[in-house]
């Protein structure tokens, strides 16, 4: 026997014959993996185990995606061929979560393709949901909340490794930038009870956890009381334990402050890693975006960062073809990319969404053709970037954390440097949550190859 009350409080999956079968698929951002895990931690005690197949669940639920359009357009697929699937097994039950049910709750009903949808704010209600879909309703809940922030429940976690888990330390976002659906699905900004961060982000270390990543859409303007901002949640949660690395995702150039960079300069287990989403490198376009910093300040908090903590590795988010972007504009993203030599970028091209102020208030107008032109510049210019950045670490010394096996070569292994790069060795005598002190002897654009040193 399984004891629920015990196991509601421990971050590893049930995995049991003897319990419903529910498979999680999730699409999407790092948040939405841990909403993921805040569901699996609901539905356990309700006697549902994971299933690391899909073929073998009575219950799949899909974490879905509404940034860009083509993230919509998998999980349409996805569900069409799961479709397949319901017509052999009438007892099987399809749900579907996050953004996409927020934004699309009538169409996924009235598609046929799913029983249940459940917006990012009413995973508490997913036991009722579920009951329902059992007795042949079409469950739906996707009201949003000013207060949800689940921060009572522990998630159980669904990563493999056993090493690095995502804590999320506040929900939703207030910026409006005129692209973007999140503050539309995802409601407004909360930030979540330090307290139960700090007790979360112990539980983890005391299981093994040997690094945390905090999220938040924009956690800068992360505030629960007057004295706890950021910075100051971020320093606690790195006296935790000294063997315990700690990151952090996303920034906003707009909120992130020199106390913040100060804090990451103080204390040697906070990475030395910022993620700063520039979006474009033109002012004009910055102010169409709404996104309230000029090029100038970025560069002047880029040139902070570099001077308080100078191994520190910088990568950001560019899109590519915004509403009315000019080839001059274009021009000056690729001239701020080279300025700042970002280590990494994801990239993408500009997908306008429906409701958004952007695409109430201009054209799409730049043609497909150019936008994947543009796109294809910037990821060409990426890449070159990313390469002299890894040529500089070679002959260099680092300390990784061991996250796994390499899947080309069973003998090696693979971990993350504190700058977030990932570096190869040879497996010897080495093991999954092992820091190890590596020396990188060669590398790509994508990868650092290293080896252990005494
Ligand atoms: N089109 C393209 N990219 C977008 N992003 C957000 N909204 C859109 C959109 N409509 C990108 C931004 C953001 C990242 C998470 O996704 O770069 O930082
Ligand atoms: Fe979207 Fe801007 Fe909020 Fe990021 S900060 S989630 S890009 S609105």
């Amino acid at each position: 026997m399984i004891d629920m009350a015990t196991n509601f409080n421990s971050v590893r999956p049930i995995l049991n014959e003897n319990f419903n079968k529910v498979y999680i698929e999730t699409y999407g951002c790092q948040m939405n993996v841990s909403d993921s895990e805040v569901v699996l931690s609901i539905l356990q005690p309700q006697g549902y185990s994971l299933s690391r197949n899909y073929k073998d669940a009575s219950l799949i639920l899909i974490n879905t995606c509404s940034i860009r359009e083509n993230a919509e357009q998998r999980v349409w697929a996805r569900l069409r061929e799961l479709n397949s699937l319901k017509r052999k097994n009438r007892a099987l039950k399809i749900g579907v979560l996050g953004c996409m049910a927020e934004r699309l709750e009538a169409e996924l009903l009235d598609s046929g393709l799913v029983d249940m949808v459940a917006g990012p704010d009413s995973y508490r209600t997913l036991p009722q949901l579920i009951d329902g879909a059992n007795s042949g309703e079409l469950a739906a809940n996707t009201i949003l909340s000013q207060e949800e922030s689940y921060a009572d429940i522990t998630p159980v976690r669904l990563d493999k490794n056993g090493v690095s888990a995502f804590v999320s330390i506040m929900r939703g976002c207030n910026n409006f930038c005129t692209y973007c659906v999140v503050p539309y699905v995802r409601g407004r900004e909360r930030s979540r009870d330090p307290k139960t961060i700090l007790e979360e982000v112990k539980l983890l270390f005391e299981s093994g956890y040997r690094e945390v990543t905090l999220l938040g859409q924009n956690v800068n303007s992360y505030c629960a009381g007057e004295n706890i901002t950021f910075a100051k949640l971020l320093e606690q949660v790195a006296l935790i334990a000294p063997q315990l690395r700690v990151r952090f995702s996303t920034s906003h150039p707009k909120d992130i402050g020199r106390e913040l960079i100060d804090t990451i300069a103080a204390f040697p287990n906070i990475c030395k890693h910022i993620h700063l989403p520039v979006q474009s490198g033109s002012n004009s376009v910055l102010k169409r975006m709404n996104r309230n910093y000029s090029r100038e300040e970025y560069l002047q908090k880029i040139d902070y960062i570099k001077k308080r903590v100078p191994n520190c590795s910088i990568s950001t988010d560019i899109i590519a073809g915004f509403s009315g972007e000019s080839e001059e504009e274009h021009q000056e993203t690729l001239s701020i990319m080279r300025e700042v030599g970002y280590y990494t970028a994801f990239m993408f091209q500009y997908s306008q969404r429906e409701g958004t102020v952007a695409a109430k208030r201009y054209p799409n107008d730049v043609p497909p053709k150019v936008k994947g032109r543009r796109l294809q510049e910037i990821i060409e210019l990426q890449n070159s970037l990313s390469l002299l950045s890894n040529q500089n670490d070679v002959g260099q010394e680092f300390e990784i954390l061991v996250e796994g096996r390499s899947k080309r070569n069973k003998e090696e292994l693979f971990g993350r440097s504190s700058q977030n790069k990932v570096v190869i060795i040879p497996a010897k005598g080495h093991k999954v949550g092992d820091f190890v002190k590596v020396r990188v002897t060669s590398c790509s654009s994508a990868t650092l190859k290293g080896e252990a040193v005494e």
